[in-house]
């Protein structure tokens, strides 16, 4: 692509001369925003990235391996994998409101971010995968810096406390044009055509319950069975959003000679061209029962499927 590999080259100049002969730090979260910022800054730097990942331990099935495999081991990026499962979900324990959980990770994030940063000795520089519509939404009245509003992805706040310039390599670009810049630095399509995924991640997708190791597995189980079959059937490029729902509550069911009394899980596949508004994907039925099918036979704790038939608005995408 013309375009890319001239914006390629011009971003990979700008990057040198802002940063010279200094020290950048990089959260990558898995995501597309911050895969790319952070390939890009590594053509134009080298060793002197270093990228923070905090596996918060509720991405999907998979997702952490697939994120050091591409970065340390395919592109030979300093990284940092923060296992921090074990703080996350003590500090979720007991947290039922969709905000707390929010703010518990968001605060705990921000604060291993750090610790991690410290520990590298000091970086002049933060980089991080702000896209032009993030810089619109949140344009300070008195164009004063952009603080972005995806927080627990953009480790907000941060910058300040730290005393770091920002580095900013995508700020002119749309998702799309981010997408095509990802292609054209050789980031594997599974990663740059990813569904987009909330900060806060699978806590969001157990409603009305607090996180547990054992829900957050079920519930990884349950969302790769309903993805993996998404992938076989060539419907994942045409669905904005798809997973599972981890519900809190128990139905009977029967399985061979038993009975069981298990839970609930909700698929939920939507269309949207912003996440703004968004339409259910309207999957044939034999499709879905297939799906049901599997996950009631292969995920130990769920019995029942249902799909989610709510647009948005007035639902929204996530259940919380
Ligand atoms: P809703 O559920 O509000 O979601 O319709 C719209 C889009 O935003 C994502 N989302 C989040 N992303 N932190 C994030 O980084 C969050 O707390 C959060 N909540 C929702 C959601 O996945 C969808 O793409």
């Amino acid at each position: 692509d013309w375009t890319m590999g001239a914006f390629r080259a011009e971003a990979i100049a700008r990057i040198r001369a802002q940063v010279g002969e200094g020290r950048v730090v990089c959260g990558l979260s898995g995501g597309v925003d911050s895969s790319v910022a952070a390939v890009l800054i590594h053509e134009a730097i080298g060793d002197q990235l270093t990228c923070i990942f905090v596996d918060h331990g509720l991405l999907r099935q998979g997702e952490a391996e697939e994120v050091v495999r591409t970065f340390r081991d395919r592109f030979n990026i300093r990284l940092i994998h923060r296992d921090a499962s074990e703080l996350f979900l003590r500090a979720l324990e007991g947290v039922v409101d969709p905000e707390q959980k929010r703010k518990t990770i968001g605060r705990l994030f921000v604060e291993v971010f750090d610790e991690e940063a410290k520990r590298l000795g000091g970086a002049g520089f933060l980089a991080q995968g702000t896209l032009y519509p993030d810089v619109i939404e949140s344009a300070h009245p008195t164009g004063g810096a952009s603080v972005t509003i995806k927080s627990h992805h953009n480790v907000g706040g941060l910058p300040e406390r730290m005393n770091m310039k920002l580095v900013e390599p995508l700020r002119e670009l749309f998702k799309d044009e981010v997408r095509a810049l990802g292609r054209e630095l050789g980031i594997p399509e599974s990663i740059v055509g990813r569904h987009p995924f909330p900060g806060p991640g699978l806590a969001i997708r157990i409603p009305s319950a607090a996180v547990t190791r054992e829900a957050v597995a079920m519930l990884q189980k349950a969302d790769a069975i309903f993805l993996e079959e998404i992938r076989a059937a060539g419907l994942y490029d045409a669905i904005w959003q798809a997973f599972a729902v981890l519900l809190p509550v128990r139905s009977v069911g029967v399985m061979g000679d038993g009975r069981t009394y298990d839970q609930a899980c909700a698929l939920r596949a939507v269309t949207s061209t912003d996440g703004m508004t968004a339409d259910i994907y309207p999957f044939d039925m034999a499709f879905l029962g297939r799906v049901a099918s599997r996950i009631v036979n292969e995920v130990r704790g769920i019995n029942r499927v249902t799909y989610d038939v709510t647009s948005k608005p007035p639902g929204t995408i996530e259940w919380e």
